[in-house]
């Protein structure tokens, strides 16, 4: 029986950090669901679609699934029948936050179960609002980002062009 996890955040946009960690959940799941959430309260920079776009633009796998979900993390984890969520630990002071996530989303559903995985060390500091940050005051950003992602930042802050 195949063993598959969803790995969900904001992706706005994806990270070197964030690519670590699924790069490392493949080695524990037979597929992984890179799973975008539509979060107007964030008012995100990229657009669900091109959010999904820079992802599946960044890592290529027949086990990535990338897609767009709303609503309650669990809600769409019963949909999918998928119970184990991939969570990234960056540094302690993740651990609170992520720690609450986790047994809110196993109080909605017994289920549930995360599994946390350490990202690189190199990447313990790095967040998508850092990388938003630095592009948009023309900061390096090229070992933060995949190449198109650094493409596309540098599109949406230079106005005009839109993700294709
Ligand atoms: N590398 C780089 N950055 C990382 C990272 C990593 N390994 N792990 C986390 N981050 C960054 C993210 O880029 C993000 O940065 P930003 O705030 O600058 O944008 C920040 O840490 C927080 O990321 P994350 O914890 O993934 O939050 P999120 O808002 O992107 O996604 C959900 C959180 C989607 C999992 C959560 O909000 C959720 O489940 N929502 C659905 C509603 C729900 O079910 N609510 C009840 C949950 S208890």
């Amino acid at each position: 029986m195949a063993i598959n996890g969803i790995y969900a955040g904001s992706f706005d946009p994806i990270t070197n950090g964030h690519l670590d960690i699924i790069h490392r959940a493949l080695k524990i799941f037979d597929t992984v669901y890179v799973s975008v959430i539509d979060n107007i309260e964030k008012d995100p920079l990229f657009s669900m679609d091109e959010r999904i776009n820079l992802i599946s633009n960044s890592i290529q796998s027949d086990r990535i699934i990338v897609e767009g979900f709303q609503g309650l993390l669990v809600d769409y984890a019963r949909k999918k029948n998928i119970f184990n969520l991939i969570r990234g630990l960056r540094a302690v002071s993740d651990f609170e936050y992520e720690f609450q996530m986790s047994l809110t989303n196993r109080s909605q559903d017994p289920r549930i179960d995360t599994v946390f995985l350490m990202t690189e060390q190199s990447y313990s500091y790095l967040s998508s609002s850092i990388v938003r940050q630095l592009a948009k005051l023309n900061g390096n950003i090229s070992d933060y980002v995949s190449d198109y992602v650094r493409i596309k930042l540098k599109e949406k802050f230079n106005g005009s062009k839109r993700i294709t």
